[in-house]
């Protein structure tokens, strides 16, 4: 068992369950077409950011680390007409090819994309004084976990839901002696989570066409 299988059974998941639509596939022959690398979430996974939103009746989402908007437009499609996904890239060619996306997908009046680096773009949103989000996706530079997930609780209201990614690398999070940054922000996001006692978590591993990673989600309670 490995990687060919859990392709094949992602295939499986997608033909039954997610099933392909124009506007998600457009966006990632667009990203490929522009050389983004394709680290998005994978379909299947898209689909439960899409049906997580959905579940808590999300109106407000907040994504740090945009891409080519892929996960963007999952989670834009998953709120009312009136809803609002703030997203926040650093990288001009990312931001470009994203809002281009949106675009594309009618959906850039449901989208704000706030360019620059995030730390810079929560402060702004810190004084802005707006509705707390109902649900957080963190997808960006993984050493800077902690500090999102800072924000992410004060940008928060008890029952928002905080989701991030990439917190299983390949098993490699159980390496604590490992100097890999990106992996001591997995520990981090976790031990966070573990930490903060108005968060309640779980990880779930995940297997797939992005390969071995997996998401933690965390609960606001109070
Ligand atoms: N959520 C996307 C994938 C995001 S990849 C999807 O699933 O479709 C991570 C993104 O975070 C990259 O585009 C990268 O440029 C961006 N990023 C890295 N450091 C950042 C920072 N300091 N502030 C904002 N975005 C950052
Ligand atoms: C990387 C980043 C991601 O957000 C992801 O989902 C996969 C890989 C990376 O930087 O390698
Ligand atoms: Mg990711």
């Amino acid at each position: 068992m490995g990687e060919t299988i859990w392709e094949a059974v992602d295939g499986l998941i997608g033909e039954k369950l997610v099933s392909p639509e124009a506007v998600l596939e457009a966006v990632l022959t667009a990203n490929n077409d522009a050389g983004l690398p394709a680290i998005d979430v994978s379909p299947a996974q898209g689909k439960l950011l899409h049906l997580l939103a959905r579940m808590i009746g999300a109106k407000r989402v907040l994504e740090i680390g945009t891409l080519g908007g892929y996960s963007t437009i999952w989670l834009a499609r998953a709120l009312p007409a009136d809803g609002l996904v703030v997203t926040l890239e650093l990288d001009p060619r990312h931001a470009q090819v994203a809002r281009s996306n949106f675009e594309a997908a009618g959906l850039a009046d449901r989208i704000e994309l706030r360019e620059g680096p995030a730390l810079k773009s929560l402060e702004a949103l810190g004084s802005e004084a707006a509705e707390p989000f109902d649900l957080v996706f963190i997808d960006a530079d993984k050493p800077n976990n902690p500090n999102y997930l800072r924000w992410a609780m004060r940008l928060s209201r008890p029952g928002t839901v905080i989701i991030c990614d990439n917190v299983i690398r390949d098993g490699a999070v159980l390496d604590a002696s490992g100097r890999d940054p990106n992996v001591e922000g997995a520990r981090a996001a976790l031990s966070f989570m573990a930490d903060e006692s108005r968060l309640d978590a779980t990880a779930i591993q995940t297997v797939g066409v992005k390969g071995y990673d997996g998401f933690a989600i965390a609960l606001v309670t109070q």
